[in-house]
């Protein structure tokens, strides 16, 4: 059980913000050509995120177990079919895709840590062209699969070994400090000139772009940042006590994600421009590409750098953890595995598939699934389907299976019945039809 509302919040914090804010929000954010998308993806973390995240956290917490476990029993309750229990499947499923890219791009940025920590101590040569420089890493597959294989043994030392304890203690002084970092590099991105148009690009919509694909794509960002769709929120939420309020605390962990997220848009966007990079140029190398021209000059920018990329890595292990934690807890219910083991089974597979991801950008590099190269074409079908498919299920599980006496008392009697009744019906109407028209688009269905 969580001591408090406030431990929950952290881990549940922990778990959204990661390399979906840093990493993956700029770049896709850049490739979508800004203001447009970024409106979508704001309205779908309000009308679709946010009453999932409720609908996870309120299943979790009043199934008190492991995700398959708690939909199987609810069901069972609510005299509806077992099979909704395949949700946690997806889940799983979903997790494990991602996990296995997630820890190639936690690789990069461990190795970007290192390589300022070399730099800083004297024994490493600067990064004078950054692209060439990144370009370096991505062509060499050895590197790429050693700190790939890092990052996974980290994740498994906490999945599996149970090293939380000092990790929890940790995070909670180096998140503060991670988000100090970003603040700063937004007051250095502010004197660049060029702060205004990044605001432009960032929020002011060119609605002339928007495509079928761009709500496809922030519709993903938007379970991936907030780390819904696979069960991971509702693990979490099995250990909330029952007096805590779940709109107030989803909130809270919603619009800390976004700020986040939003922060970082507005420093690395800024330094783009002025370096006369063209923002709508993307690719998942942006913020290796970009900000290393930041640390290039600012004062202290080695150490800088450096504290930087390993904060941003922790940042991404304490979300690799719960990509890993569904799949293992279901392998330790399930078999007679410890949870060693089942820890490192999951673990070994996830970096085995990541392998596809590293040999994305050297030996495969020809390779295309689906149109896009191994790496894309994971992220693409476990971000962009499972997860919609999965919190739609969720949405209705919540909605319709669940008695609204549930839904009601978990959600806080104290709230006001407006309030109550505007969540029942987005999620039992409004978040299913929205995902459903645009997966619909994905099939070509509209
Ligand atoms: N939300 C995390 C990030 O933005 C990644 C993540 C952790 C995640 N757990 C998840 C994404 C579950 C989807 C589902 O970096």
């Amino acid at each position: 059980m969580w001591s408090s509302r406030i431990a929950f919040i952290a881990a549940a914090t922990g778990s959204a913000v990661g390399l979906g804010n840093i990493w993956r929000f700029p770049y896709i954010t850049s490739e979508n050509g800004g203001g447009a998308f970024v409106l979508i993806y704001l309205a779908c973390i309000a009308l679709v995120g946010l009453p999932i995240m409720y609908a996870e956290i309120v299943i979790g917490r009043r199934g008190r177990m492991s995700p398959i476990n708690s939909l199987r029993e609810l069901s069972t309750t609510s005299n509806a079919s077992r099979n909704w229990a395949f949700i946690g499947v997806i889940g799983i499923m979903a997790g494990f895709m991602i996990l296995s890219f997630y820890s190639v791009v936690a690789g990069w940025t461990l190795h970007y840590g290192f390589h300022y920590f070399k730099e800083w101590i004297g024994v490493g040569a600067p990064i004078t062209d950054p692209g060439a420089t990144f370009g370096a890493l991505l062509g060499n597959a050895g590197e790429l699969t050693f700190w790939h294989g890092l990052f996974m043994l980290m994740t498994v030392g906490v999945v599996g070994f149970g090293v939380e304890k000092g990790l929890e203690r940790a995070v909670s002084v180096l998140m503060p400090v991670l988000m100090v970092l970003l603040l700063v590099l937004l007051g250095y991105g502010m004197n660049t000139g060029h702060f205004q148009e990044a605001v432009g690009f960032l929020f002011k919509p060119d609605w002339s772009q928007v495509s079928g694909s761009m709500f496809v794509t922030a519709l993903g960002q938007a379970f991936f940042t907030l780390s819904l769709g696979m069960c991971a929120i509702m693990t979490y939420g099995a250990y909330l006590p029952a007096n805590v309020n779940i709109p107030r605390v989803g909130v809270a962990v919603a619009g800390a994600d976004t700020f986040v997220a939003l922060v970082a848009g507005l420093a690395i966007f800024p330094i783009i421009i002025a370096n006369n990079i063209d923002p709508g140029s993307g690719g998942a190398g942006l913020i290796f590409t970009s900000l290393p021209l930041a640390f290039a000059e600012m004062p202290f920018g080695i150490f800088y750098g450096m504290l930087f990329f390993v904060l941003l890595s922790v940042a991404a292990w304490t979300s690799s953890i719960s990509l890993m934690e569904p799949a293992t807890a279901y392998l330790v219910e399930s078999t007679n595995l410890s949870r060693k083991a089942a820890a490192l089974i999951v673990a070994g597979l996830s970096w085995l598939l990541g392998l596809a991801s590293v040999f994305s950008f050297n030996l495969w590099s020809e390779v295309k699934i689906i149109g896009r190269s191994p790496m894309d074409a994971i992220d693409y079908v476990a971000t962009q389907i499972m997860l919609p498919v999965g919190g739609l299920l969720i949405a209705l599980f919540a909605g319709w299976v669940l008695s609204s006496k549930i839904t009601r008392e978990e959600l806080d009697e104290k709230m006001p019945n407006w309030a109550y009744q505007a969540w029942l019906w987005i999620t039992r109407v409004v978040t299913p039809a929205l995902i459903l028209v645009v997966l619909g688009g994905i099939l070509n269905i509209f």
